[in-house]
């Protein structure tokens, strides 16, 4: 919205966008002033603002109980992101924790503060065998309901949800984590009361009838490596689309580990993308081993410190480079609130997010914002004997 409203041609939009900040009202056409009141509402130099400058949404899985009773929580998530997920308040052990009864308050209120500070809303998510209600299944294998009931169900929980939320959600992660580790169908409640994968094919059409504008995405982990199961979910989409099944998009979480080399991480988007489909990274972290056994690892040593920048910075490349990537999502940001030292415990892992525990902007922090202005256009030399005088 800014450059051709101001109008001044081959100028970077450093330039722009730093003109716009500073100086407020530069340009008097109507409709800009929109762009201000948000420019005075959240930094210049925040991710968020530097991603508009390239069409990238910057998003944040956010934990409804710090949103607004943390003050600095609830001041970075709004200043720093124009997307939000949240992170566990829309899945279904939290929206209908009894049957028949539904709970959409904390969610809810995530919807209102994204309005409220514009930002776009990631809807996470539908249809999983993982955080499922006790009275569905304690598991997500095994279940004392039958098919047909669990059939009925995952119906009316889609239709419910899509509905409650409709008009508000940008992308609705329908189906998540399908595949098992080596690319085989995960033998969840629902592959088995369909007997095969027809269940997605399902969700997505119950999602499209209850909102359809919304996104609808299939999302997974690992999805960045090349493998078997990279290729199976690639099979599955293509087939999906062939059927025109309503989907529109694959969500790569992009749960990295510097133990593991980087993944072939754009290729893999670029060849989902070239389907016919969005991509994005819904859950970035990049996690690291933060205990003994000490090695080379270790955040004591530097080293690990400056594998995360790097694999920070590749991942946000990897999206920037493909066209087709709508947004990059971090799964939170401070250190203390991030799922991974509960989860990857063995040996303890963490250090994962781009900012520290107390709330404190990293070093990955910045070198994703040094990326994302670059990724505008780096500011052309003056003076004499350079490019331009
Ligand atoms: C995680 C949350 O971050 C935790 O708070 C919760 O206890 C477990 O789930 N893949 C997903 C996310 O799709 O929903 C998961 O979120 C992380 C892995």
């Amino acid at each position: 919205m800014l450059r051709p409203v101001l109008s001044i041609g081959l100028v970077s939009a450093t330039v722009l966008l730093g003109g716009m900040a500073l100086t407020g009202s530069a340009s008097a056409e109507p409709g800009a002033a929109p762009a201000q009141s948000q420019a005075a509402k959240y930094p210049a130099d925040s991710l968020r603002a530097l991603g508009d400058r390239v069409g990238l949404r910057i998003g944040t899985a956010v934990n409804t109980d710090e949103l607004g009773s943390n003050a600095d929580y609830t001041r970075i998530t709004a200043e720093q992101f124009s997307s939000v997920t949240p992170e566990n308040v829309m899945k279904w052990q939290l929206v209908e924790p009894t049957r028949g009864t539904y709970d959409w308050a904390a969610a809810d209120r995530l919807v209102a503060f994204a309005k409220k500070n514009k930002q776009l809303v990631r809807g996470h998510t539908l249809v999983w065998h993982s955080q499922l209600p006790t009275w569905l299944s304690s598991d997500g294998y095994t279940t004392t309901l039958s098919n047909d009931e669990l059939k009925a169900l995952l119906k009316k929980h889609i239709q419910d949800q899509v509905k409650h939320f409709r008009g508000d959600i940008w992308q609705w992660d329908v189906v998540n984590e399908a595949f098992d580790d080596d690319g085989q169908p995960r033998q969840t409640i629902w592959y088995k009361a369909w007997g095969g994968l027809g269940y997605i094919a399902d969700a997505f059409r119950w999602a499209r009838e209850a909102d359809p504008k919304a996104l609808l995405f299939y999302n997974d982990y690992n999805l960045e490596f090349t493998g078997a199961k990279s290729n199976a979910v690639y099979d599955l989409v293509r087939s999906l689309k062939a059927q025109r099944v309503p989907i529109d998009g694959v969500g790569f979480q992009g749960h990295l580990d510097t133990q593991y080399g980087f993944p072939d991480l754009q290729n893999n988007l670029q060849r989902f993308a070239d389907l016919g489909l969005k991509v994005a990274e819904t859950e970035v972290d990049v996690r690291t081993f933060t205990q003994a056994p000490p090695n080379e690892n270790t955040p004591t040593n530097p080293l690990a410190g400056y594998a995360q920048e790097s694999y920070w910075s590749r991942a946000l490349k990897a999206c920037l480079a493909v066209r087709e990537c709508i947004s990059f999502t971090p799964w939170g940001f401070g250190d203390t609130y991030s799922w991974i030292p509960g989860w990857f415990d063995n040996p303890q892992e963490g250090a994962a997010l781009l900012y520290d525990g107390n709330l404190q902007p990293k070093s990955q922090y910045y070198v994703l914002q040094q990326d994302l202005a670059l990724a505008a256009g780096a500011p052309h030399r003056s003076g004499p004997g350079a490019g331009r005088n």
